[in-house]
């Protein structure tokens, strides 16, 4: 396996060094790249990703990655949405579940839910126009890639427990009945449970009732917002891991950004970067492997080693560190 190790900026610089130290304990016969994109690439060079960084890519079986900034410079085209456009990684898979010993701001731990957020299309686009008193933004909805998401969705749902719900916005944006209904049948066909919610609602509905949900299927930018607002149902955005799935290119990264208020002090929580690296383990079929860095990272958060985000006044490396002892000590136990 030839995985592409990106740092990106900000916080990104911290987290993957943490993951990628867990990572080597396992002695994996994986061949790393490291390859540099981002805002300080742009700043440095004037280009944030490049053809030749897309062939790196490419000749990977998989990347892990840690956060870019992303100025609002209408010049700046986002180094992510790039990536995920060109590796056609179509769906963003964000798991929401509760870790040993930590409850987020609605204090319980009784839910364990999945968002699959659309990836390629939606408010994401790219298609916008600026004017001088107005700008417009182009949503997509198309019935392949609405299809695509919704087959992934009911594939997980019936690993889990086979009850979908599909997130939307169709009473104000027509071009939603295209994503509800071919979820719907898709659903349908797939003999998976479903049923479905306005997006506001659900917001509401996630925060108070998060048991009810298995498996969540959304549009772009829905997913994007629900999934952080998520995150404070776990304790903190930085537990929150995701991986962005194609047919043929997959890409694992934590769910937040590279944390300008905090880079550069070492506190960031590596642990959303540790987990996206287990999804990738996944990914790649290695479960027991996967499931050690789960336990292990579960360890270190019940021995009370934390990033202040949780409480604590662990560093990143530290937290890094004594999840890669507890993996290397039940490697060798
Ligand atoms: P952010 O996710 O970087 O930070 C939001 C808040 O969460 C901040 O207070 C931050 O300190 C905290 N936080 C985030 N990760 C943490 C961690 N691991 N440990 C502890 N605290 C953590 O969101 P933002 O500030 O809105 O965005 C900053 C930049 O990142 C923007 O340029 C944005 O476009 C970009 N961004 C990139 C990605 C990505 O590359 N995947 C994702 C989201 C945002
Ligand atoms: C995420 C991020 C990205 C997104 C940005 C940085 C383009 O917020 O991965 O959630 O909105 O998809
Ligand atoms: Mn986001």
């Amino acid at each position: 396996m030839r995985v592409a190790i990106v740092e990106g900026d900000g916080i990104g610089r911290e987290v993957i060094p943490a993951a990628v130290e867990v990572l080597d304990v396992l002695g994996l016969p994986i061949e790393k790249v490291p390859l540099e994109l981002g805002y300080g690439k742009w700043e440095k060079c004037g280009i944030a990703i490049d053809d030749n960084d897309l062939d790196v890519l490419k000749s990977c079986d998989c990347v892990l990655f840690g956060a870019i900034t992303t100025p609002p410079d209408p010049n700046y085209k986002s180094v992510l949405l790039t990536i995920r456009k060109e590796l056609d990684m179509y769906a963003n898979i964000r798991p929401i579940k509760p870790l040993p010993g930590v409850t987020g701001v609605t204090g319980r731990s009784d839910f364990d839910f999945v968002i699959v957020r659309e990836n390629t299309e939606g408010m994401y686009s790219s298609i916008e126009e600026f004017h001088e008193d107005v700008s417009y933004t182009k949503r997509v909805v198309s019935r392949k890639g609405s299809e695509r998401i919704a087959k992934t969705a009911c594939r997980l749902a019936k690993e889990r427990h086979n009850d979908l719900t599909i997130v939307h916005k169709s009473n104000v944006l027509k071009s939603d009945n295209m994503f509800l209904n071919t979820c719907r049948e898709v659903a349908e066909s797939e003999n998976v449970g479903h049923r479905d919610m306005l997006v506001d609602a659900m917001a509401y509905s996630l925060m108070t009732y998060p048991e009810r949900y298995d498996v969540v299927v959304t549009t772009n930018l829905f997913g994007d917002i629900l999934s952080d607002m998520s995150a404070a149902l776990v304790g903190s955005l930085g537990l929150a891991p995701s991986a962005n799935i194609g047919d043929k290119y997959a890409f694992f990264e934590p769910v937040h950004g590279s944390g300008p208020d905090i880079a550069g002090k070492g506190i960031a929580n590596p642990i959303a970067a540790i987990l996206s690296m287990k999804m990738m383990l996944e990914w790649m079929g290695l479960q027991k492997e996967a499931d050690i860095v789960e336990e292990a990272v579960g360890r270190c958060i019940t021995e009370k080693i934390t990033t202040p985000d949780l409480g604590g006044s662990a560093s990143t490396i530290e937290v890094g560190r004594a999840i890669a002892d507890h993996v290397r000590n039940m490697l060798d136990g």
